[in-house]
């Protein structure tokens, strides 16, 4: 076996290596990284393990250097020789309207695949990490798992999500190729390490918390899953030998808490009362004025950030979505646990971090 992982210093791709740690499967691995040197990237993707609360030292000769946005780098790199399986994580992971997008996520995203199959014909399966938004707005909950939704471009709330399902369908064109699409829903949190390897999106919840208002409703899901469990689905999909769906979500589904459920455990961690009784609902378009009590609350802040902030999440929360995940259960691979479960360990790694500071990681 010959795993290729890509995106392994971000916060999905870091929790497939640690999966992979504890497999003892990291030997068999090589890292497509972005650095100056073989050595740079060994360095980059071992501290990124060491968030995930795996202390191991990378070896240069595990890393292929590659940035997706300049496929002639990589093309020839002996590194794409004789892989077995692929996972790509690697992506421009946005909800800005940044216009590198389309090139890291499509173009450079087949541009790999075409340089893996071309130099590895013994390629058993490419999972390719995607998003269960991209299914775009408008479907009935739970979402199944299928190709045919997220094809309308024009309804996507933002280009990334267009991005996502795009380079699935390209992908999905190339001849022989041994794709497995697996689709995760909203990654939060460490089942036991919380906020330590990434803040990225708990900050959404406290910002809902001081407000004491957004756009969900007390009774909506959340599909929300750990990053340590996404990891270890993406290492089992990837080395299963056999699978009976080219097409998975990675997602909490009915296991997902709804909003109450998530005010009372995050009020139970966090020492405070629940904000349900004085609990507001709001329209996305009433978000904007939410701003002046945002810096009430919660700081001085960069108002058309904030303003960006709360109307794309709010956006994403209000279409209510929880996603059908019963051929990955089918596959044997363990439902994840309910959020609720683990954020006490988000709070607690959290608690000395400003929220402005965890949304950081987001709008990068
Ligand atoms: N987080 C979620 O809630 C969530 C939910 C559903 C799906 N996903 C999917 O999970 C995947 C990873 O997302 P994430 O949240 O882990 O994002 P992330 O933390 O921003 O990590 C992105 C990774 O991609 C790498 N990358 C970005 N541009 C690259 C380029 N041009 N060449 C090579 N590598 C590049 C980054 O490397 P550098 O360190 O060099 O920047 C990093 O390792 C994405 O495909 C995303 O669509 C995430």
């Amino acid at each position: 076996m010959r795993l290729l992982l890509t995106g392994a210093t971000g916060f999905v791709g870091g929790a497939v290596a640690a999966a992979l740690a504890g497999r003892d499967l990291l030997a068999s691995t090589v890292f497509l990284v972005r650095a100056a040197t073989p050595a740079e990237g060994a360095r980059r993707v071992s501290a990124n393990l060491a968030r995930f609360g795996v202390e191991t030292a990378i070896t240069p000769d595990q890393v292929v250097l590659g940035d997706l946005t300049e496929p002639q780098a990589f093309a020839a790199a002996p590194g794409l020789d004789g892989l077995t399986q692929v996972i790509h994580c690697a992506a421009l992971a946005t909800f800005s309207t940044n216009p590198a997008i389309w090139a890291h996520n499509v173009d450079g995203t087949l541009a790999l695949a075409r340089a893996v199959h071309a130099r590895s014909p013994g390629l058993r399966r490419w999972v390719q990490v995607g998003t269960a938004m991209c299914c775009g707005p408008g479907l009935p909950s739970p979402v199944a798992e299928s190709w045919e939704a997220g094809r309308d471009e024009e309804a996507h709330l933002v280009p990334y999500t267009r991005s996502k399902i795009a380079a699935e369908l390209a992908l999905r064109e190339l001849p022989g190729f041994p794709l497995v699409v697996a689709r995760p829903s909203i990654v939060v949190g460490h089942s036991r390490l919380g906020c330590a390897p990434s803040p990225s999106i708990f900050w959404v919840l406290r910002m809902a918390f001081a407000l004491e208002r957004f756009t969900c409703s007390p009774a909506e899901r959340i599909d929300i899953i750990p990053s340590d469990w996404c990891g270890e689905a993406l290492v089992s999909l990837a080395l299963a030998p056999r699978l009976a769906h080219d097409l998975y979500h990675l997602s909490a589904g009915g296991r997902s808490n709804r909003f109450d459920e998530i005010d009372v455990a995050y009020a139970q961690a966090s020492g405070r009362e629940p904000v349900l009784p004085r609990y507001q609902q709001v329209a996305v378009d009433e978000l904007r004025s939410l701003v002046p009590l945002f810096e009430q609350r919660l700081g001085r802040v960069n108002r058309l950030l904030i303003l960006r902030a709360l109307t794309l999440y709010g956006a994403f929360a209000q279409l209510n979505y929880v996603f059908d995940n019963q051929r990955l259960l089918a596959e044997g691979v363990p439902p994840p646990p309910p959020f609720a479960d683990y954020l006490a360990a988000c709070v607690r790694s959290s608690e000395h971090v400003p929220m402005t500071e965890q949304m950081a990681a987001d709008f990068k």
